[in-house]
């Protein structure tokens, strides 16, 4: 490749070859943390679409590619000011890069033990904002919350170990000590 940018192509191969060889969360995720960077900030990577927010979910989630069996889900994501997420879990690893704007992470620790359904005790144990070129990792179970605090719309480069829609993943009411299912819209 010389000197020639970093492509989504280029990205989606690395991913491929990092998980073929690799099944620990933390190392995948310690290898794709430079890759996502690097693809957050080629020149022409940004579009004018990435800007577009679904109204009525508050963002939008740009496919940018998954694998046939949903594995390796890359997405841009988009917030609008004032919006955000509930806390949740991914159910698999995340690596999240920011790339324009204001997207505050809420980092929340689980108290109880899960044995309950529909039951989860959390307690908040971190808060950053994310800027452009600020980077986030997750584990399957780590539970944030996400919000943009700017006045722009939030732009960040999201890649998942599987599509988050497949994950059989949760979304949680901190104040009324709720976990339930969660599926987004994907646009
Ligand atoms: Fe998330």
């Amino acid at each position: 490749m010389g000197n020639a940018a970093y492509s989504l192509e280029q990205y989606v191969e690395d991913l491929r070859a990092i998980t073929a060889a690799e099944t620990d969360n933390v190392k995948i995720t310690e290898q794709v943390q430079p890759l996502a960077t690097k693809l957050a900030a080629t020149p022409g990577f940004m579009k004018e679409e990435f800007y577009h927010c679904n109204e009525e979910q508050g963002f939008s989630l740009h496919l940018l590619h998954e694998e046939d069996n949903h594995d390796l889900a890359v997405f841009v994501a988009s917030w609008l000011p004032n919006r955000g997420t509930l806390a949740h879990n991914h159910k698999t690893w995340a690596v999240v890069v920011g790339m324009h704007g204001q997207e505050q992470e809420t980092e929340w620790r689980r108290l109880d033990d899960g044995s309950k359904a529909g039951y989860a005790e959390l307690e908040q144990i971190g808060q950053r904002v994310m800027t452009t070129g600020a980077v986030s990792t997750c584990m399957p179970d780590d539970i944030h919350t996400v919000w943009n605090v700017g006045e722009d719309v939030a732009i960040s480069l999201h890649t998942y170990g599987r599509h988050i829609n497949y994950t059989g993943r949760s979304e949680f009411d901190p104040d009324a000590n709720v976990e339930r299912p969660l599926t987004l819209i994907i646009d």
